[in-house]
């Protein structure tokens, strides 16, 4: 799809379907009583008529006659000014790209970067509304061999529309960077949604070792061989039980400093979470081929990363394994060796994500990094805890919490901190190993976590559970069904600050 820049009057496009943003009850404005006049009234009719206020994700469409330059006009509500921000903005960009596919549509103009949004920059809105427009018009079609025409078409031309000429270049700016960050968000997408016969860990690296190709970044794979050889009991563990051999990726951007410490992301990659011996109930387990989101979220920002080229350090560690119940699949009461040389009791198979965390968390040591941030669709609990809203944010450094919890507001993903106080820790005390990978019912969001902190005591760490925002059932202006691509924007949009850039 093309995006692109252009200095002009809206009234006077030549296009298919012009599509204007309005905040709620601001209908007087003067483009708008132009607008009116030009369609003899027919505005302002529909307006007394309740057919439009301006509130958010709302849209009218009119066809336009003789002598208007535009063949329609598309109205997209924006919200109550004093409320509206960047997020708004998305949502209000996700309805109009669906009000225009629903009718075919395929190329339009729209002044929504121009929409006058307190503290944001014409290169921030101009970021947020291409990252809606490509996000919405996302599908994961690949398995669609049949009936594909009632697939709504593909956009071909978006021109985002600025008053004066030195704007041009930072709204151009900004869609630059919405098309690198949606790289990574549409390859974060594509690998959830591939389904669990197509999804190995060895097909995971090897999505790693393209993407690498790519944008020129270093790869580096351990087979099973080389996990067994370095001691991962975590991940050979968990792996034991399936007939796919686990993989171990590692994805290294080098943007910054050559001296600078790195960041390292680690994302968990459970390929297919069937639950092991304590098996999963048959409902709804289909939906745990996304339980690699995590694993997915870290390379969708190591490739955006790169590819913004952003002056940083950052590591991507995925573990990649497959949890299924077989006869040599591990036992609840097994005792593991990880990693660390931590002892872990396996009360239950099904809380296998700790497990390779864990071994990942510890390899992670070895890039001496500046700050360690897990991602990981690790608990049920917290889709209990906080439904589908938000992912929960935990860790041991008050600060680096407070920046990701500003990164998700500002990028849309939001974030939720949960305490994890001393206490809980007594919940994964063993009697027979240094720590039991389940806490009980009480907290499980927050036992889990607690359970990771021992692996991550040495660096400054946090630990993001996406179980609730992975994965999306219904679908929503710019978040498709299926696989989200959570964290990704998140990410990137911490790495932009922490960078200065
Ligand atoms: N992958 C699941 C968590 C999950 C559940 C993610 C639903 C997304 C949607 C994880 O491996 C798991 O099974 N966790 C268990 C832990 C329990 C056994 C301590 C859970 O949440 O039930
Ligand atoms: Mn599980
Ligand atoms: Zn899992």
């Amino acid at each position: 799809m093309d995006i692109k820049v252009k200095k002009a009057n809206p009234l006077q496009q030549k296009v298919p379907c012009l599509v204007l943003g309005v905040f709620e009850g601001k209908l007087k404005t003067s483009l708008l009583k132009e607008l009116d006049l030009a369609l003899a009234g027919a505005l302002g009719r529909a307006v007394r008529d309740g057919e439009f206020s301006g509130k958010v994700r709302e849209t009218l469409l009119f066809h336009t006659g003789k002598g208007f330059s535009a063949e329609r006009v598309m109205l997209v509500g924006l919200g109550k000014e004093k409320n509206a921000g960047l997020e708004y903005l998305r949502q209000a960009a996700g309805a109009m790209v669906g009000a225009l596919q629903a009718r075919r549509l395929t190329v339009f103009a729209t002044d929504l970067v121009q929409c006058p949004l307190k503290g944001t920059s014409l290169a921030a809105r101009a970021q947020a509304v291409s990252e809606a427009v490509i996000l919405a018009s996302y599908r994961f079609d690949r398995f669609r061999t049949e009936n594909t025409e009632d697939l709504s078409p593909a956009l071909k031309e978006v021109r985002l529309l600025v008053e004066k000429p030195s704007l041009v270049a930072e709204a151009e700016q900004g869609v630059q960077d919405a098309h690198c960050i949606c790289r990574g968000v549409v390859l974060a997408r594509n690998l959830v949604n591939e389904p669990g016969n197509v999804k190995s860990p060895e097909f995971l690296a090897e999505q790693a070792r393209t993407l690498a190709k790519e944008v020129g970044i270093e790869v580096t794979v351990l087979e099973k061989k080389a996990l067994v050889k370095e001691g991962f009991g975590g991940m050979i563990g968990v792996a034991q039980g399936s007939e796919r051999d686990p993989r171990l990726i590692v994805l290294e951007y080098k943007g910054g400093n050559g001296e600078a410490r790195p960041i390292v992301l680690v994302g968990k990659g459970v390929v297919f979470d069937a639950g092991g011996i304590s098996l999963k109930p048959a409902e709804k387990m289909d939906e745990m081929k996304m339980d690699m989101a995590g694993g997915a979220a870290v390379m969708g920002t190591l490739l955006a990363v790169a590819a913004m080229k952003l002056p940083v350090n950052l590591v991507g560690i995925v573990p990649a394994v497959e949890n299924l119940p077989s006869g040599t699949a591990m036992r609840p009461g097994d005792i593991l060796t990880s990693l660390s040389g931590r002892t872990i009791e396996v009360l239950n198979t099904d809380a296998e994500g700790r497990l390779i965390l864990a071994d990942a968390l510890t390899y992670a040591k070895r890039f001496d990094p500046r700050v360690v941030i897990d991602l990981a669709t690790l608990t049920g609990a917290c889709i209990i805890a906080l439904g589908h809203h938000a992912s929960a944010v935990l860790g041991n450094h008050d600060g680096l919490i407070r920046q990701l919890i500003k990164a998700g507001e500002q990028s849309g993903e939001r974030l939720w901190q949960l305490p994890l106080w001393d206490e809980y820790g007594a919940q994964i005390k063993s009697d027979v190993a240094d720590v039991k990978n389940t806490g009980g019912r009480p907290a499980g969001t927050i036992t889990a976590a607690a359970f990771l902190q021992k692996f991550a005591a040495e660096f400054t760490w946090a630990h993001l559970d996406i179980a609730g925002t992975a994965w999306e059932e219904k679908g929503r202006p710019y978040i498709s069904k299926g696989g989200t691509g959570v964290g990704v924007r998140l990410l990137v949009q911490y790495l932009r600050k922490i960078a200065e850039v």
